[in-house]
C-alpha cells in the first residue's frame, strides 16, 4: 500500500509568546502589561493579581528567559534544529505602552523589526499571534478591560499598526490566543489573561464573558479583514485551547452531556470560521436572560472576517460525565470531568492522550473544512541535568513521538489540512498557569529558578537532537 507522507513544505517550528520568554519588561520604552502585575504560584497555589508593581512582590515574567536580551542566541539554536518556522507574540505594551496611544513606541517596533529579521535571515517563518496574555495594564485599570467596547477599537488599531509594519516579513498571523479559555470564566486567571477581567468580581459573571467575548470576536473579524486588505497573501488564524471531552460512557445522558459540553469549545470555532453565533448559544441566552449588547454592523463585520484557518493548542484530553458537579476552577478540573481510567496524567494532573489529538483533528476539520495549525503541544515536566549538564529528557520524547504518530495518522489517513506543528515552550519559559520555571517544555534548557537565581545559560536537552531529526526527515524518523 502507498505510504502517504506530510506535505513538503510543513511548518514544523516552536512556540512561545512574549510575555512568558522575552522579560525586559521595562526596556525599550515598554508599558506594564497585565502579565507583569501577576506574582508567581505553583501547582495548587494561584498566581495574585497585584495592583500595580510591588516591590515585595516576585514576578517571573519581568525576567522570564531574557529573550528580549538573547534572541540572536536562541533562533541560531531553533535554526540549528531546522525550525521552519517560529510562534511568538507581539507584546502589545512594547508597541503601544498604555493601550489607548495613537502614535506607536518606534523602540518597540524595531525590536520586532530586528527579531522577524532575524528569523528570515536562517528561513524561518515568523507566526505571530496579535494577543497572547499580554494586554496593556492601562486598559485594565482605567478602562475595565475588554468589558468595554472602546478597547476593541484601541486593539484594531495595534493590530493595524503591526500588520502593515510587518506586511513584508510576517505572513502567518493570529488573533487572541486560546480565546475559550475565558468559558471558565469561574477560575479567575482565565478571564484576566484573555481580558483583563475577573469575572468572578462582576455581578453577573457569565453574562459579562460573553459581552467581552464579543468584543473580541468583532475585534478578531475586523483584524483580519483588514490585514487581508493590507497584505492579501496574509493567512490570518483564530486559535483555540482543544480540550476534547468525552463522554464518560455510553449512558445517553453522559453522551449528551458532552455534546453539550463540547459547545464550550465549537462556539469559538464557530462564530471565527463561520462568521456568525451558532443556534444553541441563542438559545442559552435566551434561557439565561442575557442581553450581549451588539452594534448592528456587528453581525456583517463577523461575517466579513472569517478566519483563514485554525490554530489549536493541544496538551490533553478529559471526560465528563452527567451529574458530576465540579468545584467550577477549571485549573482544577473542568465542570463535569471525571478522571478518565484509559489514560495517564502528568505531575500537573493534565491527562495524556495522544489518540485524543488525532480525534481533534478530524472533529474540527471535518466540522470547518479550513486549514488547521497545532500551534501548541508539549509536556510540562520538571527536568534535572546529569552529571554532565545534560537533560535526559525521554519522557518528553515519548510524549511528542506519540503526539506527532497520530498527527500523521491525521494526516495521512484521515486526510486533514494540517499547516504546521510547533511545540509549545521550545525553549523553557514562565509557566502561565503557575508562574513556574520549574515546569518546563524545552528542547533547549535555560538556568533559571522558581526562586529567581540562574545564570539564563542556554544548553541542548536530549530532546533536542531527537526533534532535529523528526523535522530532518519530514517526520518519517520519531
Ligand atoms: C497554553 C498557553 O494554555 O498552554 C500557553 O497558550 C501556556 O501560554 C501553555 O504556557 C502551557 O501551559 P502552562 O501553564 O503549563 O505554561
Amino acid at each position: 500500500m502507498k505510504q502517504c507522507q506530510l506535505p513538503k513544505d510543513f511548518l514544523w517550528g516552536g512556540a512561545v509568546a512574549a510575555h512568558q520568554v522575552e522579560g525586559g519588561w521595562d526596556q525599550g520604552g515598554k508599558g506594564v502589561s497585565i502579565a507583569d502585575v501577576l506574582t508567581g504560584g505553583a501547582h495548587g497555589v494561584p498566581r495574585v493579581v497585584t495592583d500595580g508593581v510591588r516591590d515585595d512582590a516576585f514576578y517571573p515574567n519581568h525576567d522570564a528567559v531574557a529573550f528580549y536580551s538573547h534572541y540572536k542566541q536562541d533562533i541560531a539554536l531553533f535554526a540549528e534544529m531546522g525550525f521552519r518556522c517560529f510562534r511568538t507574540s507581539i507584546a502589545w505594551s512594547r508597541i503601544f505602552p498604555l493601550g489607548d496611544e495613537q502614535e506607536p513606541n518606534e523602540a518597540g517596533l524595531q525590536f520586532y523589526d530586528d527579531l522577524f529579521d532575524e528569523l528570515l535571515k536562517y528561513g524561518i517563518e515568523p507566526v505571530v499571534t496579535l494577543s497572547h496574555f499580554e494586554m496593556p495594564w492601562h486598559l485594565v485599570k482605567e478602562y475595565g478591560g475588554w468589558k468595554n467596547r472602546k478597547v476593541l477599537d484601541f486593539f484594531v488599531h495595534y493590530s493595524d499598526v503591526v500588520m502593515r509594519r510587518y506586511r513584508n516579513k510576517v505572513k502567518y498571523w493570529m488573533t487572541f490566543n486560546e480565546i475559550n479559555n475565558q468559558r471558565n470564566y469561574k477560575t479567575p486567571l482565565f478571564g484576566y489573561c484573555c481580558s483583563g477581567v475577573v469575572f468572578p468580581d462582576e455581578p453577573n459573571p457569565e453574562e459579562c464573558m460573553y459581552q467581552v467575548l464579543h468584543h473580541q470576536f468583532v475585534a478578531s473579524a475586523q483584524a483580519v479583514k483588514r490585514g487581508h486588505e493590507i497584505n492579501p497573501d496574509f493567512q490570518i488564524g483564530c486559535m483555540l485551547a482543544c480540550v476534547p471531552l468525552y463522554p464518560y460512557s455510553c449512558n445517553p445522558d453522559d453522551v449528551m452531556y458532552a455534546e453539550e459540553a463540547m459547545r464550550e469549545r465549537f462556539l469559538f470555532g464557530d462564530v471565527h470560521m463561520r462568521g456568525y453565533y451558532p443556534s444553541y448559544i441563542l438559545r442559552e441566552w435566551e434561557r439565561k436572560g442575557f442581553n450581549i449588547v451588539m452594534e448592528p454592523q456587528d453581525a456583517q463585520i463577523l461575517r466579513e472576517g472569517c478566519a483563514d484557518y485554525m490554530g489549536l493548542s493541544y496538551y490533553m484530553s478529559n471526560a465528563v460525565q452527567a451529574g458530576q458537579k465540579g468545584s467550577g476552577d477549571a485549573l482544577a478540573g473542568f465542570e463535569g470531568s471525571v478522571p478518565n481510567p484509559y489514560v495517564k496524567a502528568s505531575e500537573w494532573g493534565w491527562q495524556i492522550d495522544p489518540v485524543g489529538l488525532r480525534y481533534s483533528l478530524c472533529v474540527l476539520y471535518e466540522r470547518y473544512q479550513k486549514p488547521l495549525f497545532i500551534v501548541e503541544n508539549g509536556f510540562g515536566a520538571i527536568d534535572k541535568p546529569d552529571a554532565e549538564g545534560v537533560v535526559q529528557d525521554d519522557y518528553r520524547i515519548e510524549y511528542l513521538k506519540a503526539h506527532i504518530e497520530q498527527m500523521k495518522k491525521a494526516v495521512t489517513y484521515d486526510g486533514v489540512e494540517l499547516m504546521g506543528y510547533t511545540p509549545w515552550g521550545c525553549i523553557d519559559c514562565v509557566s502561565f498557569t503557575t508562574g513556574q520555571y520549574s515546569k518546563r517544555y524545552g528542547f533547549i534548557y535555560v538556568d533559571k529558578h522558581d526562586d529567581g537565581t540562574g545564570t539564563m545559560a542556554r544548553s541542548r536537552k536530549k530532546s533536542f537532537n531527537w526533534f532535529k531529526k523528526v523535522i530532518e526527515s519530514n517526520g518519517a524518523v520519531l
